[in-house]
This record gives C-alpha cells, sequence and structure tokens, in this order.
C-alpha cells in the first residue's frame, strides 16, 4: 500500500496533481485571508462612519442644549433631566449603542445611560484627551466582555467648551456578518478546491496516459526485451505528446529491424560455425568410413575371385553389410550434424544425443590419444530441447576440450538430475584456461588459438543456444589440471 502511494507521488501524474493542489491550497486560502479581511474592514469603517454620524449629530443636539443652559432658558435641573431623557432615547433607537456618557470639562459624568456611574470621574483617557485636543477620538475596547468600538466626540462650539460625549458601539452584529462571510468563503474555497482537484485529476490522466503507455511499452522491452509487443493505449495525437510518440514508435520500429538483423546475423554466424566444427570432424570421419571401406573392398574382391561355399558367401555379405550400415550411420550422423534447418524443439534424451556424436568424436580423440570415458545417468529424462542446435554445442565444447589436450588425457563427458535441472559437464585433462582469459571467453571472436584454428565463436554461439533453451553454460578451470564446463537445463515439460 505504501509502496503504491510512494510510486504513485513519484510518478508524473502524481507530481503534477500534488503541485497543482498545493498551488490551489495556497492561492485558495491566500484569497479567501484576503477577501476576509477586507471585508473585515469594510464592515468596520463602515460602523465607525455610522457611529460618527451618530456622535455628530448628537453633539450637535447636546451643545444647543448647553447653549441653552449657558444664556439661562434651561436651568442645571432641566439640563440633566434632557441629557438623561436623550440618552434613553438615544439607546432605544438604536440597540447596536451599549452606553452613552457625558462628561464636562473636568471629566465629571454628568449623565450616564448606567446610574451608577452618576457623579464619577471619567477614567477613560481617550475621552479626556478629546475634551483637551477637541478631536473626535475613536477606540477599541469591550464592555461587559463584549467587543465595542468607543467613540469620544468633544461638546463645543469654536473655543466655548462643554465637556466630551462618549459612545460605545457594539461590534457584535458586525462579527456576526464577518463569521457568516468566513464560513461562504470556507465552503466555497472546498468547493473550489476539490472542483478544481477533480478537473486537474482528469486532465492530468488525459495528459499522462500517452506517456504512461510509452513508459509501459519501454518497461516491456527493458523487463521482457518484448520489442513485438501490441502498442494498445496509444491514439494519434496532433499534439507535442503525439509527435513524442511517434518518434518513440519510429525508434522501437528502428529497434526492431535492428534485432532481426541482429538474430540474422547470430544465425549466420552459429552456421558459419558449425561449418567449422564439421571441417573439424572431417578428417575424423573420413577415416572412420575409410576402415569398413577396406574391409568391405576385401570381402567383395573374395566374393568376386575366389570360389567360396555358401556359408563362407554368406558370412562375406553379412560383413559387407556390417560396413556399409558402419558407414551409413556415420554419414547419417554427419549429415544430420551439418543439417542447416532450423528445427522445432521436441521432446529428446541428452545421453542418445551424446552417444549418437561421440561416433564422430571417436577417431579424432583416439587419434590423439584422448580417451573418452562417459558416465551417463540413466535417470535423465526426456526434455525439450532443439536437438539439432543442442548437438552444436556438445560438439563445440568437446572440440575445444580435444584441442587443449594435445599430449593426450581423459574427457569424461556425465549427465545428472540436479535440483529440477539436467546437467551435462564435460570434464577435461587439458592445459586448463589461464584465470586473466576466463571472463572473455565466451565473447565472439575471442580465441587464443592459432589463424585457421579457431574462429573464437565456438562459445559465444553455444552460450547463446542454451540460454534459448532457458539454460546456463559454466565454466570451471585450473591451469595445468583441466577444465569443466557445465550446461544447466530446465526439465521445461515437468517429466523428471
Ligand atoms: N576446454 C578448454 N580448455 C582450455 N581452454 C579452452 C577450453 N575451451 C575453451 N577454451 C578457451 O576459450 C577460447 C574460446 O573458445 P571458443 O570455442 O569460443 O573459440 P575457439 O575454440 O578458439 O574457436 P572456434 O570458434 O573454432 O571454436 C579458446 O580459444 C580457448 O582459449
Ligand atoms: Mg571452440
Amino acid at each position: 500500500m505504501f509502496e503504491k502511494l510512494k510510486r504513485w507521488i513519484f510518478s508524473l501524474q502524481g507530481k503534477f496533481i500534488l503541485v497543482a493542489s498545493v498551488c490551489i491550497l495556497i492561492f485558495t486560502v491566500a484569497g479567501g485571508f484576503i477577501i476576509l479581511s477586507r471585508e473585515e474592514n469594510l464592515y468596520r469603517q463602515d460602523l465607525i462612519n455610522q457611529g460618527s454620524v451618530l456622535s455628530e449629530i448628537s453633539r450637535l443636539m447636546l451643545t444647543n442644549v448647553m447653549v441653552y443652559n449657558e444664556l439661562g432658558i434651561m436651568d442645571k435641573q432641566d439640563l440633566i433631566d434632557y441629557l438623561d431623557y436623550f440618552i434613553m432615547n438615544f439607546m432605544e433607537r438604536d440597540k447596536r449603542v451599549r452606553y452613552v456618557a457625558v462628561v464636562d470639562n473636568s471629566g465629571w459624568i454628568i449623565a450616564h445611560s448606567d446610574i451608577a456611574e452618576y457623579g464619577k470621574l471619567c477614567s477613560d483617557e481617550a475621552t479626556l484627551r478629546t475634551i483637551l485636543t477637541l478631536e473626535t477620538t475613536i477606540t477599541d475596547g469591550s464592555f461587559q466582555n463584549e467587543p465595542i468600538i468607543n467613540i469620544a466626540a468633544p461638546l463645543n462650539i469654536s473655543t466655548k467648551r462643554w465637556g466630551g460625549l462618549r459612545i460605545g458601539l457594539s461590534t457584535k452584529e458586525v462579527q456576526k456578518s464577518i463569521d457568516a462571510l468566513k464560513k461562504e468563503i470556507t465552503v466555497l474555497a472546498i468547493l473550489f478546491s476539490m472542483i478544481s482537484l477533480v478537473i486537474i485529476s482528469v486532465g492530468a490522466g488525459v495528459l499522462s496516459k500517452p506517456v504512461i503507455s510509452l513508459s509501459r511499452i519501454m518497461d516491456g522491452i527493458k523487463t521482457h526485451g518484448d520489442l513485438e509487443q501490441q502498442y494498445i493505449g496509444l491514439k494519434d495525437r496532433k499534439d507535442e505528446l503525439g509527435k513524442l510518440q511517434n518518434s518513440f514508435l519510429w525508434m522501437l520500429q528502428r529497434l526492431r529491424d535492428a534485432d532481426k538483423e541482429r538474430k540474422k546475423t547470430i544465425e549466420v554466424l552459429a552456421q558459419t560455425e558449425k561449418m567449422v566444427s564439421i571441417g573439424r570432424l572431417a578428417s575424423g570421419v573420413a577415416h572412420e568410413i575409410n576402415n569398413p571401406l577396406g574391409g568391405i573392398t576385401l570381402c567383395f574382391k573374395n566374393l568376386m575371385e575366389t570360389q567360396v561355399d555358401s556359408l563362407t558367401r554368406e558370412k562375406l555379405i553379412l560383413a559387407i553389410n556390417d560396413g556399409l550400415q558402419k558407414i551409413k550411420g556415420i554419414v547419417e550422423q554427419l549429415l544430420d550434424f551439418s543439417k542447416m534447418t532450423v528445427t522445432e524443439k521436441a521432446p529428446a534424451n541428452l545421453n542418445s544425443l551424446i552417444n549418437q556424436l561421440l561416433v564422430l568424436l571417436n577417431y579424432p580423440a583416439s587419434k590423439k590419444n584422448i580417451k573418452i570415458v562417459s558416465e551417463l545417468s540413466e535417470d535423465i529424462p526426456e526434455i525439450l530441447i532443439d536437438e539439432n542446435k543442442m548437438a552444436q554445442v556438445f560438439v563445440n565444447i568437446m572440440i575445444n576440450a580435444l584441442q587443449a589436450m594435445d599430449g593426450g588425457g581423459t574427457l569424461t563427458i556425465r549427465t545428472a538430475k540436479d535440483n529440477g535441472l539436467c546437467v551435462v559437464s564435460f570434464e577435461d585433462t587439458g592445459a586448463g584456461i589461464p584465470p586473466d582469459i576466463m571472463p572473455n571467453i565466451f565473447d565472439p571472436f575471442f580465441t587464443t588459438k592459432g589463424v585457421g584454428e579457431g574462429t573464437g565463436l565456438g562459445l559465444s554461439v553455444s552460450k547463446g543456444i542454451v540460454e534459448q533453451h532457458g539454460g546456463i553454460i559454466e565454466a570451471e578451470s585450473m591451469q595445468g589440471v583441466g577444465t569443466i564446463f557445465r550446461i544447466k537445463l530446465p526439465m521445461e515439460d515437468k517429466r523428471c
């Protein structure tokens, strides 16, 4: 699960969706925040403006009353009654007003919405400053745990001053509106983010689909070497991705052609190498044929030139037939081995294949004073092989072994079953392979033999054939002691 998520995050689509989502998140949060703070300021400013207008109107009304009092039209008690009436009326008309206070020039409260405040000295610095500077001051504060805006306005006409008026306006309604706005913006931001994400995911899917298909094809080539796979999921496109797709398919076609060429070359090389092996075997084969031929000629001469009884005649005919059968067997082996055709894989027994090939190798071996020992396990099952090709592998290895044992020696051929594999080993007592050339022996054209003696293709062709059969070929050698080549082939048809 975690691995899957990790793979998705590092994919083109994942990265694109993640980056786009982060961008959307940043933009919606930042946008929401900017809109909210702007609206909050607007609401607050609106409240301050309304409060200022209210305080201005009240200020005008109250200064009028102050003038009446000054002129004696209204006595002090009337003034106080009027102020109380004014405050009560004011608070009833506007429910946002939390308190109203009127203070005299010395800062004593002469009227207040809260009766307990009457006659007290005003402690609010902003109000005292307003009385002194004759300028309206607006401050934030709280009243009975409720956030409010305090507006302090001077009561004066020109330089004649009577004190100040202080009004507390609740911001509760404003806060309510802001909270509602916050909710609205949050819902909108979530909706917007979700819709954008869906659009981005669909867009990323559409855009990355051809790239994913191409990378899947690449994966197929990388892991299975499958150049012939079908291009499922690739559609004709006119955009840059279409161009990339076309270039990729063109490149793949070139690869396929090159691969076909390579396979053809390998086939040709293998065939050439086979011809070389046949050439190497030819002198031995000629000798193998020559021996029975000599016998046949002698028998034939006896038959033709001398009078023989019927028993001897029958013996001579049988000997001629024996010789001919032997020649037939050898020629058949050589023809079989030299077959150009690519045969299909078919169940075959490795032991009988080795025995057939030994017919061709016995003479060259005996000529070099080399003993061939075969320890073939009866346990070996039939396995699916291309007999012709496998014969080529065995002959290559056996010729190498004979070539390595110039002063005579022993070539031991073994077959065995090991861990679900059929193992064929060829052990010689030859010169061995120096460790420094060991890593190169399977390279094409690598040879330590003189011109005309070796092409350097034997082992590389053999390795290719064994791998085509899903098997492996290994070499182990010690200089001066000998070399073992092991071929391990899978028992595909599970007959063992
Ligand atoms: N049994 C062996 N003992 C010692 N050296 C060996 C043996 N088998 C292979 N080699 C070394 O590996 C080299 C490569 O072998 P390979 O069969 O590929 O080519 P080659 O025998 O030189 O030429 P050819 O193409 O004719 O077979 C040989 O030249 C030889 O040095
Ligand atoms: Mg060779």
